[in-house]
């Protein structure tokens, strides 16, 4: 049997497609969208760490979440630092979530709550997302915007406590093959990451709503 790495990551191959070519993602990576729109998705991500990392404390002695919480992870601290540097000192009082973005905050707080291994599906979904597909995306945003290398803006997508990026996600790997789940349990982690993948798209949705390109 597959481990459980292999089939979180396949069963959420599609789903992962999906967001990757959404049109406000297309739009953004392909250089069409202005550093506006960068900044309400980066806002957005705001909301979605503040609800990951709040509740991360309370997991941390949790047999089953326990062993994901790294503070080496936390973005929170850097989107704060790129929303100042795209917003201004202003920035927190000008911040609005979405609907979509609303729910999806939601959903990691109630997971959070109520349910420790449905909280892993989020974490997973999104900082080993970050750590691999989010280098693509500093790197468009650095070249579309002209933020400098890893700086600010683009801080978000910079993990400095993760020295090595592709051993830290076999060791993560390694964090999800251990897991303290049965198998049905398992299986009710892939339908939450699956749930988590939908969020997402479902953020992208509306800022591409919100951002259409003038044809
Ligand atoms: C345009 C946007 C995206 C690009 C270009 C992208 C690209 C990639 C690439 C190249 C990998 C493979 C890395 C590896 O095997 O080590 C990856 C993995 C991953 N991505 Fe994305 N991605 C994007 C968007 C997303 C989004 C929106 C999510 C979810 C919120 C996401 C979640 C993940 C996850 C969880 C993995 C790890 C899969 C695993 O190895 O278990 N990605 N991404």
């Amino acid at each position: 049997m597959d481990s459980f790495s292999t089939l979180i990551r396949t069963a959420s191959h599609e789903q992962h497609m999906e967001a990757e070519t959404s049109t406000f993602m297309s739009d953004l990576l392909g250089g069409r969208l202005g550093v506006d729109a960068f900044t309400r998705y980066t806002e957005q991500l705001w909301f979605v760490y503040e609800a990951l990392e709040t509740a991360a404390p309370a997991l941390a002695a949790d047999p089953v979440a326990g062993p994901f919480i790294q503070p080496a992870l936390y973005r929170l601290g850097a989107l704060e630092r790129d929303l100042e540097h795209l917003r201004g000192p202003g920035w927190r009082a000008s911040l609005t979530a979405l609907p979509a973005t609303e729910a999806y905050a939601d959903r990691v707080r109630e997971c959070a709550e109520r349910w420790p291994a449905g909280y892993v599906a989020h974490h997973y979904t999104r900082y080993l997302g970050d750590l691999s597909g989010g280098q693509i995306i500093r790197d468009r945003a650095e070249r579309a915007w002209g933020f400098a290398k890893k700086g600010d803006g683009v801080r978000f997508y910079v993990f400095e406590s993760v020295s090595n990026p592709a051993a830290f996600k076999r060791e993560y790997r390694e964090l999800l093959d251990g897991i303290r789940a049965d198998d049905l349990e398992k299986q009710r982690i892939v339908a939450e990451c699956k749930r988590a993948f939908a969020l997402n798209t479902a953020v992208f949705r509306a800022l591409g709503e919100e951002f259409p390109l003038s044809a």
